[in-house]
């Protein structure tokens, strides 16, 4: 697929949201922009607490008080989702845009069985014109459950008889449940155990593959995403600091943030120290004037301390948004680092 063919399916636009605190608001997702593509999986990553879930939930207008939607659109098919009247969004949501919320598998009904969960998501749908006669409605779910992976018996099943790999998947099983076009699924493979991490997150690529859908993945497992997913959206602090095709963000990650991110992959061969303190960092409600990542970063300039980086693009599949590249007069991008 060629960059100019791709076409986008979600397009999220300077994306604010803040959560309200007795100190002042908290700036959850602080103004992030991006662009699904048809058929692509984006991996959503940074460290815990940096907005990946906000920004998740912001997406779906799923933002409940204290947390509020300060600005921003989030457009598909040229219709800005944050605009909506509750009613349409209720219809719009698990069939064309599905989440599958963090910790989604602890929040399935204890009380009801498998197939009624799921036949509630495909109920809720129901229209005048699309309608699920009961008896279409077990072949359907037995349809879905085989599709994640689930054997027949899991139908009647309760959640507490499932491993937290198979509710897992019954989650995936609701998210696709009415075919939607894009589907978020937040940290879908954490706090499973290595081996069911990899069966889920190859459910998720099967399912992906088999209904052409788009998909936004969250996680911070950079192993698994760099097996999965075909670009990464690196976020830190409630903004985004790089975008990049996997290939680039593995070779050659260009934000000292990112670098980290990567370095801290642990290889049998090599294991490296992490280069970067934790722990210093900002008041997330008052954060610094300049570069977000300034208080960590090993290479900050004073000139980052003045003036928030932009994002650009200094090579065809990756945007950044650090003062480290400057971009020379044949429009090409060097690393002052580098010299000349
Ligand atoms: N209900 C809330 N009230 C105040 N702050 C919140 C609330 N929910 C989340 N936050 C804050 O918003 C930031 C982003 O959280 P979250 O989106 O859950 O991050 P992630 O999913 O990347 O771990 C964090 O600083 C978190 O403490
Ligand atoms: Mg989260």
């Amino acid at each position: 697929m060629t960059r100019e063919s791709r076409t986008p399916v979600l397009e999220v636009r300077d994306l604010r949201i803040y959560y309200e605190t007795p100190k002042g608001d908290v700036h959850a997702v602080d103004g992030i922009s991006f662009v699904l593509y048809q058929g692509e999986t984006l991996g959503l990553v940074g460290e815990s607490g940096c907005g990946k879930s906000t920004a998740a939930m912001g997406i779906l207008q799923l933002i409940t008080p204290p947390g509020r939607i300060v600005s921003g659109q989030v457009l598909m098919d040229g219709v800005d989702l944050l605009k909506l009247d509750e009613r349409t969004l209720r219809q719009m949501r698990w069939s064309r845009l599905a989440l599958v919320p963090q910790g989604a598998m602890n929040s399935l009904n204890p009380t009801m069985r498998v197939h009624q969960q799921i036949e509630d998501v495909i109920r809720q749908h129901q229209t005048k014109t699309k309608t699920f006669d009961r008896s279409q409605l077990k072949p359907r779910i037995l349809e879905l459950l085989s599709w994640v992976g689930l054997p027949e018996r899991v139908y009647d099943m309760y959640p507490h008889e499932l491993s937290g790999g198979m509710k897992q998947r019954v989650c995936i099983a609701m998210a696709v449940a009415l075919h939607p076009g894009v589907i978020i699924a937040d940290e879908s493979t954490s706090a499973l155990d290595v081996v069911v991490q990899r069966v889920v997150a190859q459910t998720l690529l099967r399912v992906k593959a088999d209904l052409g859908v788009s998909m936004i993945m969250i996680g911070h497992d950079m192993g698994l995403m760099a097996q999965m997913v075909d670009r990464i959206v690196v976020m830190y602090a409630g903004r985004i600091v790089e975008i990049a095709t996997v290939e680039h963000a593995f070779r050659n990650p260009a934000h000292p943030y990112s670098q980290v991110l990567i370095d801290s992959v642990p290889t049998i061969s090599e294991r490296k120290p992490l280069k970067i303190t934790e722990g210093i960092t900002h008041d997330p409600r008052n954060p610094p004037h300049g570069c977000i990542f300034q208080l960590r970063c090993p290479f900050v300039m004073e000139r980052c301390r003045r003036e928030a980086p932009q994002r650009r693009e200094i090579r065809p599949g990756q945007e950044v948004a650090c003062h480290l590249y400057e971009q020379q007069p044949d429009g090409s991008y060097r690393d002052v680092r580098d010299t000349a």
